[in-house]
């Protein structure tokens, strides 16, 4: 459940007129609230009772740092693949102890200042990066906890691009090599053998590949085991889906239910905590990107619907074909339906938000584009020289603005034109 809401015709986030907010910020602009953000994250902790456990919020689904910041008071860890991930968390006031750090090529600075501050775990995905950790450490002194990143060879099911967990994906190290690597590891003086970890893809909409991948971690903490290497925690990293058109994910609580379920039959669970790193399932219909209608352009074939947002904006529908549903956010004016493309001003035919959508709209009504508070703003670019849009987070009847539009001056903060002397040959 989101608090996106239509009251008297218009659509509402929490308690803000969303037209106020695109009057405020203007358009495109994405809107988060902080209600919906804290009953998702709710729903993870609530789901995990008293069983042992700490939910890293992935970061990379959406880092603003107002969204950081309300996370990490709500006592969540992070989950980060970069350090600037790591230093958003902190500059938002969370934990590092509570950070894990996951990603096939963690660089050695970035691994160095994880270090320094001291993050619960390191989740390392190859061989040769468990050796390049060791050695960083063992330079600053340290010694860092790491779980190894397990493929478990398992298809989630989900959109190609974003599964992870086949043995022909990058990440991870195969479940039939993981114990020889465990091995090593426990045999090394800058490393602690800390958990288990496995991430097997994202918008999981069925409960049994997560099971799957469930017992066959189970397995090899039997092997673990045995060997005498124990583990303390048992991170099964993000994935849950939501729902963006018809589809019907299962609930934190089902989800967290079944596990704990198949994990009871395994002895000395109970002392195992539990790691999550949801991304999508806290956030996506946690935001909305507003924009404007700038021209409806009947055509032949196809009715478009130009807007001032693009694939640049958002990129999910351009990247992987994803559907969001595209509401009209004041319904109170008499419009004719139509049958639209919801389309950009960007020059590439792949600029849309959306496709064949039904709408009773006119040019200059406003948008709203929602489930778009995950893997949104986060992966906008400044293609075309646009400025990447505010972001504004909504609390009851107030709204935030936490972050401000991209200058145009922004955009060139960076460059240089050549030296004169450089311009001389023409
Ligand atoms: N942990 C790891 C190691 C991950 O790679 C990811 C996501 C997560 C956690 C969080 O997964 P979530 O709970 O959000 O499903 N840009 C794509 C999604 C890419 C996900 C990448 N990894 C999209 O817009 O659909």
């Amino acid at each position: 459940m989101d608090h996106f809401d239509y009251r008297d015709g218009v659509l509402h986030g929490e308690d803000v007129d969303l037209t106020s907010v695109a009057e405020a910020f203007g358009t495109p602009c994405y809107v988060y609230s902080k209600a919906t953000l804290a009953r998702h994250f709710r729903a993870y902790t609530e789901a995990l009772g008293g069983h042992p456990h700490l939910i890293c919020y992935a970061v990379k689904a959406n880092a603003n740092l107002a969204v950081l910041g309300l996370l990490a008071r709500l006592g969540a860890g992070f989950d980060i693949v970069s350090v600037g991930e790591l230093e958003r968390v902190l500059v938002a006031g969370g934990d590092p102890a509570k950070v894990v750090f996951s990603g096939v090529a963690k660089q050695e600075n970035e691994m160095a200042r994880a270090l320094e501050v001291g993050i619960k775990c390191f989740n390392v995905e190859s061989r040769a990066e468990l050796e390049r950790l060791d050695a960083v450490a063992r330079g600053l002194g340290k010694v860092a906890s790491v779980s190894l990143r397990v493929n478990p060879d398992v298809d989630a099911g989900t959109h190609p691009y974003i599964s992870t967990g086949l043995k022909d994906n990058k990440f991870g190290i195969p479940v039939d090599e993981a114990f020889e690597v465990y091995r090593q590891a426990a045999g090394m003086d800058n490393v602690r053998v800390a958990g288990l970890d496995c991430h097997i893809g994202s918008q999981l909409t069925e409960l049994s590949p997560f099971l799957d991948a469930l017992d066959r971690l189970l397995a090899l903490l039997e092997q673990l085991r045995d060997a005498g290497i124990e583990v303390e925690h048992l991170d099964l990293g993000g994935g849950l889906g939501v729902p963006y058109q018809d589809e019907n994910p299962p609930q934190p609580f089902d989800y967290a239910t079944s596990l704990l379920e198949r994990l009871s039959r395994w002895p000395g669970s109970e002392r195992l905590t539990l790691l999550f790193e949801p991304g999508r399932s806290i956030a996506a219909n946690a935001g909305v990107l507003l924009t404007r209608v700038e021209f409806l352009k009947p055509g032949e074939t196809k009715n478009f619907a130009i807007v001032d947002a693009a694939m640049n904006d958002l990129i999910r529908p351009a990247l992987y074909q994803a559907w969001q549903a595209i509401l009209p956010v004041d319904t109170r004016q008499p419009r004719e339906t139509d049958t639209y493309d919801v389309v950009g001003p960007v020059c590439e035919t792949g600029d849309f938000l959306g496709k064949q959508r039904r709408l009773a709209i006119a040019a200059g009504d406003l948008l709203a584009v929602r489930s778009a508070g995950a893997y949104g703003f986060v992966m906008a670019s400044n293609y075309n020289s646009r400025p990447r849009p505010p972001e504004v987070m909504v609390d009851g009847d107030r709204m935030h603005l936490v972050r401000r539009r991209e200058r145009l001056e922004d955009l060139w903060a960076g460059e240089t034109t050549l030296p004169d002397d450089a311009m001389a040959g023409g």
